[in-house]
């Protein structure tokens, strides 16, 4: 059977675009294949975080993931620092990656560009993801576009250790949605949709309010030309909202523009199929945002899960690498 692996990390809210470029392919996946999903926790310490909030996000995250329709009992879904293997695993990618590679890694550019402190970590995390994916003998990493790199990466380490120490990894690959997969800021249209964007008017959250989502697409940057058509580099804007409602009605984003001659009956369809797609969504987490206790028993029942799967292949890596075993 394909193994799928992804993750997301515990920072912020999960908007948008984490939904339409990755959550709900892992919903799919589930079912055809045999699936892993992990809150990245680790990955979040690569900036200084809040204790309290750090503990409080992944709790939330998690139960979010299970909102969206993950199933604990068709996938295994866990908490990464949970699993110590990931961090060991890491070190061993850490020096299995180049510095070459690492310093080519555009989002480590843009993060470290708009960070004050910029941690080690920053710049050795696409080590950790690849260790991430590489412990679970991964066929398939559902991701948005911004993490097409870092799965290259993923690769390329793969394929370096296997030649240097003999076959040890599966070599993985990175899937895409259709629609949705570079979900861009609804008041800058050139950037993606993020955590940190600079204005919360152009990021959708997952559990916004209906009014809020109708109100944010309403005002979202479009052109001055009047024209519905997708043409990501003539018209940004509109092309984003049609990327959205293509995601969210299972179409692509030129099969959605059919039919549109304005922009205002584009907004309001949009928003009515977003608040549409999201509500049970958000009826779901309320209820069990109410029982933290059993998300985290499920947690617990994943870990266990992983660490069957992540201890074997990290015991395979340190026995090609020469480490010596404990006697
Ligand atoms: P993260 O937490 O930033 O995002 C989680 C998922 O959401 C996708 N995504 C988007 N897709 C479309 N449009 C957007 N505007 C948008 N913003 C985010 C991301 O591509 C991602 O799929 N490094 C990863 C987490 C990670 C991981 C892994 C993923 C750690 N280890 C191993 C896969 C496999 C990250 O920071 O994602």
């Amino acid at each position: 059977m394909t193994r799928v692996f992804s993750g997301i990390q515990p920072t912020g809210n999960v908007h948008l675009g984490n939904v339409l470029g990755a959550l709900l392919r892992w919903v799919d996946d589930q079912h055809t294949a045999d699936s892993l999903y992990c809150v990245v926790d680790l990955h979040a310490l690569t900036i200084p975080q809040d204790p309290v909030e750090l503990r409080e996000s992944t709790l939330r995250l998690a139960q979010t993931l299970l909102a969206v329709g993950l199933d604990p009992e068709v996938c295994t879904l866990f908490v990464q620092s949970q699993v110590h293997e990931h961090a060991e695993l890491a070190w061993i990618m850490q020096c299995t990656a180049s510095y070459g590679e690492l310093s080519r890694m555009t989002q480590f550019k843009d993060k470290s560009d708009k960070a004050g402190f910029v941690s080690g970590g920053l710049f050795t995390y696409p080590a950790l993801m690849a260790a991430d994916i590489l412990l679970y003998d991964t066929d398939l990493v559902p991701v948005g576009d911004d993490q097409r790199q870092h799965v290259e990466l993923a690769r390329d380490v793969a394929e370096r250790f296997n030649s240097r120490y003999g076959d040890t990894f599966v070599v993985p690959k990175a899937t895409f949605p259709t629609a949705g997969a570079r979900v861009m800021d609804l008041q800058d249209p050139t950037s993606k949709m993020s955590k940190s964007a600079d204005s919360a008017a152009g990021t959708i959250l997952l559990l916004d309010e209906p009014k809020v989502i109708e109100k944010k697409i309403k005002r979202a940057v479009t052109d001055m030309d009047a024209e519905v058509r997708y043409d990501v580099a003539a018209k940004p804007g509109v092309s984003n909202l049609l990327s959205i409602l293509g995601a969210v009605t299972g179409r692509t984003p030129e099969e959605a523009a059919v039919g549109y001659t304005q922009y205002g009956p584009l907004k309001a369809d949009t928003a009515a199929a977003v608040v549409e797609r999201l509500a049970p969504i958000q009826a779901r987490y309320a209820e069990l945002a109410a029982d933290p206790g059993e998300t985290q028993r499920l947690l617990g029942v994943g870990a266990a899960k992983a660490t069957e799967l992540a201890s074997a292949t990290l015991a395979r890596a340190k026995d090609h690498l020469g480490l010596l075993p404990r006697a």
